[in-house]
């Protein structure tokens, strides 16, 4: 006699269980458009960066589950000291975040006295706490052209976003040289081609990506930005110049307009963050059932790093 197998866990029944523990918890989930598609469909909100930091210090919620990378979660501590704020995955990190370190960081800013000093969002708690201010891709612009023409601007970490901000506003600034593995891979030549081959196509791209690659582009801007713009441009084809991630929002959205991703250099059409990807619905669940891995933050750090995202959130609209 046989003893009688229980059939495999279908995914509704995670479904069923992710549901059911985010009512327990009181828990509300946020994502990044760069998480996998199957954790975009079980979020409470998607968003970009400044959304979603929007999102977390607005939210009633007891519980915040962060599905994205560990500045985006240790940002929503610091706005919301108060909650549990969960990473499914805590070696969800970002290489920019990585690439400025706080003592070499502090050196940079010696080196640059009187400079006012702007944060892109993607870098650690210790390097929010040594910048007067922090943007995100989707207000550089605004913000750093509100700055005084006479003062001079130390921008970090991405030197890429930096240069655009540049671009845009005619206005030179000191740039610290990091920059994002994801968005630094994509191939010039892949772009050409996809380019011939759908001719018709608008090329949208996000600041990250190198200037060889932005000069190239019809439209550049933060993720949400390219998803509204490819649902408001009359054009029906996408080149899009970011991680694929958002091409799920975007066919869902426009299921009738095509989306084309742009491989990497060594040929691969996965320019999946690394970093990002490691969330799963595995991890998600266990985290909403075990309150662990938690954002955990020094209060004295917190506060130093909480004044300049707030500066950014009271002067951006
Ligand atoms: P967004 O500001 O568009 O959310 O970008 C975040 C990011 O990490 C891009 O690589
Ligand atoms: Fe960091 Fe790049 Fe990943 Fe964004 S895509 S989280 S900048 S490594």
């Amino acid at each position: 006699m046989f003893a009688s197998l229980a059939p495999p866990p279908s995914p509704r029944d995670q479904l069923e269980r992710i549901q059911q523990l985010r009512q327990e918890r009181r828990a509300v989930i946020l994502a990044h458009y760069y998480q996998d598609d199957a954790i975009q469909d079980v979020a409470d909100f998607i968003g970009d960066s400044l959304e979603l930091a929007r999102r977390a210090a607005s939210t009633d919620a007891e519980v915040i589950v962060f599905c994205g990378v560990h500045f985006m979660a240790e940002t929503a501590k610091i706005l919301c000291p108060e909650k549990t704020v969960l990473l499914p995955d805590l070696e969800a990190g970002c290489s920019l975040a990585d690439s400025c370190q706080p003592e070499a960081f502090a050196a940079f800013r010696a080196a640059h006295p009187n400079h006012y000093v702007v944060s892109y969002i993607n870098c650690s708690a210790a390097i929010k706490a040594q910048s007067d201010l922090i943007c995100t891709s989707s207000n550089a612009v605004q913000l750093v052209g509100q700055i005084p023409a006479d003062r001079p601007v130390l921008f970090a970490p991405d030197k890429n976003l930096g240069r655009w901000v540049q671009q845009q506003l005619g206005r030179e600034l000191s740039l610290w040289p990091g920059s994002c593995i994801v968005h630094e891979t994509f191939s010039e030549q892949a772009l050409l081609e996809l380019k011939l081959a759908h001719p018709e196509a608008e090329v949208i791209a996000h600041p990250e990506c190198e200037d060889l690659l932005l000069d190239h582009a019809d439209f550049i801007g933060s993720t949400s930005k390219l998803l509204a713009h490819s649902l408001s441009s009359k054009a029906q084809a996408f080149i899009v110049l970011t991680e694929p991630g958002i091409l799920h929002q975007m066919r869902k959205a426009a299921p009738g307009k095509s989306f084309h991703p742009v491989p990497g250099l060594d040929g691969c059409s996965c320019n999946a963050c690394p970093y990002m990807r490691l969330n799963s619905l595995d991890k998600l669940e266990s985290c909403l059932r075990e309150l662990a891995p938690e954002i955990q933050l020094e209060e004295g750090l917190r506060q130093r790093a909480l004044a300049p995202i707030q500066r950014m959130l009271d002067l951006s609209h």
